[in-house]
């Protein structure tokens, strides 16, 4: 029997205010957390299975069962289709009879594209039919277009078309994408349609829900660079150091100070991305370092009483740049 999908429902009306602060905070700092063993292990069977030269490639982002993954494979023989969805249960129930040139993997999506990236993919097609919206504007966080992984959607450029019942969802994509210089187009997905793309989008319809696709020429990929202002407005935040201060810092530091293995952990961690036409090279990184409440002041402290009982005559050039690092925000 069919059960009618029930309406989306939100307070929330225009585009999310916070979308592009996300989407710049993204671009600065990629996450570097490893990729879910799983994720990894799926990815390099896919690699095997497809080779390492794999010609053209479509993706369907949440594929759920896989039915737009069939759909998309009978529509480009011409091209690999790869469908991936984290949840087993529903790959667990899709048809028997893929197509040679579909392919269905569990996996978490933000890993998956980063490993893709990682491994030179750049996509003819992406397509995400009707990903869950998170419709309650404070989780609008989850939303792909305000995820750490976006970037790496971004990275695998093609032909995107992402579709929703909620027309909302559609116009913040629209929003982030139009910040990136890319334009879209957003259309009705005809009512009547003999063939809907896939399962959500044939209940939504015979719900009488509208059904909207976005679609956008990502081109070929590569992520983008944050914005000027977006980088200034990091390189200024408290917890945010030059290179040359956070390595005076330590240098300065007693060595068996508590502070010491953050330090040297953003040290060594990858610099903020740097904006399009920033010259500088590693003198003149900028390194997060979140000393934690409390930490910059116990910190400048520390360092201060090594200065003073450094005695009267010696110069301390490294000493004295740390403290002007840390005294000067
Ligand atoms: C609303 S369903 C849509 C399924 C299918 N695309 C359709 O239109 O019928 C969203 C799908 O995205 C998958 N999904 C959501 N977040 C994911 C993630 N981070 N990684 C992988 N799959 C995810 C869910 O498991 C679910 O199958």
């Amino acid at each position: 029997m069919f059960t009618a999908a029930k309406p989306i429902e939100s307070a929330q009306e225009t585009p999310h205010g916070g979308l592009l602060d996300r989407l710049q905070r993204h671009l600065l700092r990629l996450p570097t957390a490893p990729v879910a063993a799983h994720t990894q292990a799926a990815f390099e069977a896919l690699q095997r299975d497809l080779g390492l030269s794999p010609g053209a490639l479509i993706l369907d982002s949440g594929c759920g069962t896989g039915e737009s993954t069939r759909n998309l494979a009978e529509r480009h023989p011409e091209a690999w289709v790869v469908g991936v969805d984290k949840s087993a249960d529903r790959l667990g129930r899709h048809r028997a009879d893929l197509p040679g040139n579909a392919r269905l993997l569990r996996a978490e999506l933000g890993d998956f594209w980063r490993c893709a990236m990682a491994a030179g993919w750049r996509l003819k097609a992406h397509y995400l039919p009707y990903p869950n919206p998170w419709p309650k504007a404070r989780h609008y966080k989850r939303r792909w277009p305000a995820h750490p992984a976006f970037p790496w959607l971004l990275g695998l450029g093609g032909d995107l078309e992402v579709r929703s019942n909620w027309r909302l969802y559609l116009e913040e994509w629209q929003v982030v994408l139009e910040d990136l210089g890319v334009g879209s187009t957003l259309t009705t997905v005809p009512p009547d349609t003999a063939s809907p793309l896939s399962p959500f989008e044939a209940k939504y319809l015979a719900s009488g829900h509208g059904c909207y696709a976005l679609r956008a020429a990502l081109g070929s990929g590569g992520i983008p660079a944050p914005s000027w202002s977006a980088y200034q407005a990091r390189c200024e935040a408290p917890e945010v150091f030059s290179r040359p201060a956070l390595t005076a810092i330590l240098a300065a530091l007693p060595a068996a100070h508590p502070q010491r293995e953050t330090l040297a952990e953003a040290l060594a961690a990858p610099p903020l991305r740097k904006p399009a036409g920033h010259r500088g090279g590693e003198a003149s990184d900028f390194l997060p370092c979140d000393l934690g409440p409390g930490g910059r002041e116990a910190l400048r402290e520390t360092l201060e009483q090594a200065l003073e009982q450094g005695g009267e005559g010696g110069d301390h050039p490294a000493l004295r740049l740390a403290l002007r690092a840390l005294r000067s925000r």
